[in-house]
């Protein structure tokens, strides 16, 4: 199993040896219940650098109460076992106590990418998301971190704290992993009862029936509005269905290279996904 890292010191003195000798570092965040997305991360991680840092954090900032803090699946013993064939270097896994000590006093508020979409729905998420991976970052100071396009948004919004902080890691994306019937892999599934496991195919199915309508010239209006209807139809809450700028995700000038953003319930479950135009 990779060596397992709680304290912030602990692990800086296992890196500065090897960055001495001039390997190169690439971190991919996590908060466990590790699938196959997050494992196509790290095998990207390892095309990228000599070694590859995993953190596992069940980061409380970007929970606001009500969330699924307390429930959000924790498996480290079956991740770590994961990760054993990856040839991890070593996995970051701290306490909430080593990440936010008694007196922590500071958040990172980012606008850009970070307005509109999830914050209207999560308003204290990207705080806490870019809160978290600002101090990953510094506590690693990798060559390169990968992020997964999965969280559309997120990525974005990283790569802006990145350039703004001038941070030195070079921010990566990755695709999304999808299962065969096209749903999205998440940690959250695991929350999907049978029902609601067949519902949740129509996220990824109606995120493809609009990309092509948008091909074969069709409004965006009337996309959106079809796509509405079938989610709604299918037993979703939507959250959002927006088009938007594949970088700064405002409002695109053209639908050519936009990116169809979506987040919508079924049950208490909360999913996301996003395709490309
Ligand atoms: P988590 O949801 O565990 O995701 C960790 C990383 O895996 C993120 O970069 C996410 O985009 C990526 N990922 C998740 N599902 C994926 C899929 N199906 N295909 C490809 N990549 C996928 O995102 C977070 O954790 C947190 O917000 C974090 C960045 C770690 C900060 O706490």
């Amino acid at each position: 199993l990779p060596d397992v890292y709680r304290g912030i010191d602990d692990l800086r003195n296992a890196l500065s040896p090897l960055r001495r000798e001039g390997k190169t570092i690439a971190l991919v965040p996590t908060m466990g219940a590790l699938h196959a997305g997050h494992l196509s991360l790290v095998e990207k991680a390892s095309e990228q650098a000599d070694i590859v840092i995993v953190s596992i954090f069940v980061n409380p900032k970007q929970f606001a109460p009500g969330e699924d803090f307390q429930s959000y699946p924790r498996t480290e013993t079956a991740d770590l076992e994961k990760l054993a064939d990856y040839g991890v270097f070593g996995v970051f896994a701290p306490n909430a106590a080593e990440m936010y000590p008694n007196g922590f006093a500071t958040s990172i508020q980012i606008e850009g990418p970070a307005l509109g979409l999830e914050t209207d729905h999560r308003p204290h998420f990207f705080n806490g998301v870019a809160t978290v991976v600002a101090k990953l970052l510094l506590a690693v100071m990798p060559d390169t971190a990968i992020f997964g396009e999965k969280d559309y948004q997120q990525l974005r919004v990283i790569k802006q704290l990145a350039r703004d902080l001038h941070l030195p890691t070079k921010i990566i994306g990755a695709p999304t992993v999808r299962e065969e019937d096209g749903l999205a892999m998440s940690s959250r599934n695991e929350y999907l009862d049978n029902n609601e496991r067949q519902t949740a195919r129509t996220i990824a199915e109606t995120l493809k029936t609009a990309r092509n309508a948008l091909h074969n010239g069709e409004s965006w209006i009337d996309v959106r509005k079809k796509a509405l209807t079938v989610l709604k139809l299918s037993g979703f809450a939507t959250d959002y269905f927006e088009l938007r700028h594949k970088n700064h995700l405002g409002t695109p000038i053209d639908a050519k290279g936009a990116r169809i953003l979506v987040a919508a319930k079924v049950g208490s479950t909360r999913l996301i996904d996003n395709i490309e135009v």
